[in-house]
């Protein structure tokens, strides 16, 4: 692979080989059975967390695997090219969950929640979007009410990955909302937690093992204890955390469109058509050649970003890029891996149409590809 050359160490090279052969033995063969089924994938997760998978980039006096995010966005790549589902679960617990209780938790938070999310034995979720607003994320609605040394929680998340699950989640109210952003707060609230109800579980395209549920709060108390940074602090807590959401999954499109892209290979070299395999036709290398060209583009600019976020640097900038040009990648992949196929690649007898309704969500969450083009536009034209 041409991306390989550079930016990989042993150690990242023995990552990926242990995730690769984990996810083609022990995840793909039952991805179609997931996406069919929608049923939560919780024995490979425990697979997964044996191997410090769930909290790749927790330090390792916190029980987590102590790795930086090259290796996360490895094993992202692999576990996603064995089943999206699977991966989008992995990635919100590591990057939306534990990464910003790494940053910005103090030392009874690190202590109380970063081992039990990076053991498996707790499971993350994030809660920013609401029914009203997702890419104006500022204009939340829920709100936080102080209450002696409590904070009283009232409102609806909405698209909240791993919310049927989990037990612990971010959650970001206004405890001031003449403030817009700068009213923002965060909390870590667990989950059973009374006046927390799980809501609507919604019905999906793809990712259909990844549960994408509401959450309503009706008073629900929360310890002052468990408020994450300063009041106020939220947003930029919110905007900070999906930097490295969004390495996530630009990692999550990359195995996907890896997968797609084996899967045509493999059936270019079987499949016969004028008297020889189609992969000898130029028409199928072409679609081929361009397939694998923006794949390795994408890996570089994410493996780029994911460098980038191991410095002390703002890397809000190539995070995006790498969202941007690796989900559109995977949507183009999928779309040409379906045309190689030709009919075959429109049934559900070959997993190409899988790796398509999967790939267009990494277009849609934690940042629009629009979303993305903003950032990436402020930043290149910012005085
Ligand atoms: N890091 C740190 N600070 C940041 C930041 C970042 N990446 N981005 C912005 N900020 C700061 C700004 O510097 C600014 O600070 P000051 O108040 O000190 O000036 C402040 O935050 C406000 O910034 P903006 O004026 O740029 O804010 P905005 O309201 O115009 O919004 C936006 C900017 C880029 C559109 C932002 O709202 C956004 O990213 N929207 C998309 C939301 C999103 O990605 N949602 C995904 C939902 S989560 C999900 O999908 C998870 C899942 O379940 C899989």
């Amino acid at each position: 692979m041409a991306s390989d050359i550079f930016l990989l160490d042993d150690q990242h090279r023995m990552i990926r080989e242990s995730a690769r052969e984990f996810a083609r033995r022990e995840i793909a063969p039952k991805a179609k059975e997931l996406d069919e089924t929608g049923r939560y994938p919780k024995e490979i997760i425990e697979k997964l967390s044996e191997m410090g998978f769930m909290g790749v980039m927790v330090p390792e006096q916190y029980g987590g695997a102590g790795l930086d995010a090259l290796s996360y966005a490895i094993a992202m790549e692999e576990v996603s090219a064995g089943c999206a589902s699977t991966g989008v679960i992995m990635s919100v617990n590591n990057s939306l969950v534990c990464s910003p209780v790494v940053k910005f938790g103090d030392e009874a938070q690190k202590k109380r929640y970063l081992p039990p999310l990076a053991s498996g034995k707790r499971l993350g979720c994030f809660a920013l979007s609401e029914p009203g607003n997702g890419s104006d994320a500022a204009a939340m609605r829920t709100a936080a009410r102080r209450d002696g040394d409590h904070y009283v929680l009232n409102g609806t998340k909405n698209f909240i990955t791993n919310g049927r699950e989990a037990d612990v989640c971010i959650v970001f109210a206004t405890t001031d909302a003449a403030k817009k952003h700068k009213g923002v707060t965060a909390f870590l609230v667990d989950k059973p937690t009374a006046g927390l109800t799980v809501g609507k579980l919604e019905d999906k395209l793809g990712i259909n093992a990844s549960s994408t549920a509401q959450l309503h709060f009706e008073n629900v108390r929360v310890p002052e204890a468990n408020r994450l940074g300063e009041e106020g602090a939220g947003f930029k807590i919110a905007m900070a955390t999906l930097d490295g959401g969004r390495i996530g999954i630009a990692s999550q499109a990359l195995g996907i469109a890896s997968a797609a892209l084996e899967a045509s290979k493999k059936f270019a070299r079987e499949r016969e058509a004028f008297g020889a395999p189609i992969a000898k036709l130029q028409a199928i290398q072409f679609h081929v050649a361009d397939m694998a060209t923006r794949l390795d583009a994408a890996r570089l600019l994410t493996w780029r970003a994911a460098a980038k976020a191991a410095t002390d640097e703002r890397f809000t900038r190539e995070a995006a890029m790498a969202k941007l040009f690796a989900s559109e990648a995977a949507m183009w992949i999928t779309t040409t891996a379906i045309q190689v196929h030709g009919g075959y690649g429109y049934t559900k007898e070959y997993p190409v149409e899988r790796h398509f309704r999967d790939a267009k969500i990494t277009e849609i969450y934690e940042g629009t590809s629009e979303i993305q083009r903003i950032v990436i536009g402020g930043s290149e034209l910012a005085e």
